[in-house]
């Protein structure tokens, strides 16, 4: 089968991801690997896994405005983001992916840790007041500041999680 993997990333961690369910996949599939600015075509391919970094516990947008585009496809999602996937808005972030893929001709979903950009972690600081409430925004730099790297042997489990459910297709 044809498969198309497409990853919108900013600092790297959804583009190593991709990279590695890709090395993983090219040799039982015929696949191609794009990033979302690329504005990839999908027509021709038979499944999409489509990538992304975790904002505001979701895809972010341009991700999500790409996911609506996709037609009648055999379709997976996977994203990094800055909790651990097994922490309670990990869970979370799983349960709103399992809901964009409601409807579809799902392949699954799987999210891995990734470091939050440091840059990102001092302009959160400099947040006041009214914007972010407090008790959140500190949530939020505790996460930030506890999160880290994908392990090369997550990444590996995301890719046969994903190599295993398309073959179940194929089947
Ligand atoms: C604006 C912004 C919003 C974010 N929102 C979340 C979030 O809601 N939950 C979370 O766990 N991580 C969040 N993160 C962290 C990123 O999803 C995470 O660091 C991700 O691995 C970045 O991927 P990238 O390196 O491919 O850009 C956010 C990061 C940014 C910059």
């Amino acid at each position: 089968m044809k498969g198309l993997i497409i990853y919108s990333s900013k600092t790297g961690n959804t583009k190593r991801m991709a990279e590695k369910i890709y090395e993983v996949l090219k040799d039982k599939q015929q696949m191609t690997i794009k990033d979302i600015r690329d504005a990839p075509e999908v027509e021709q391919f038979d499944f999409i896994l489509l990538g992304a970094w975790i904002d505001r516990g979701t895809l972010e947008t341009k991700t999500l405005k790409f996911l609506k585009t996709i037609k009648n496809k055999k379709l997976g999602l996977f994203a990094t983001l800055g909790a651990m996937p097994d922490s309670e808005h990990g869970r979370k972030v799983i349960k709103n992916l399992q809901d964009l893929l409601k409807d579809r001709d799902s392949l699954g979903q799987y999210i891995c840790p990734g470091l939050v950009d440091p840059k990102m972690i001092e302009k959160l600081k400099g947040i006041t007041g009214l914007v972010v409430p407090k008790k959140i925004k500190e949530k939020m730099i505790e996460t930030s500041l506890k999160s880290r790297k994908a392990t090369e042997e997550e990444l590996l489990k995301a890719a046969n999680y994903f190599a295993e459910n398309i073959k179940r297709l194929a089947n």
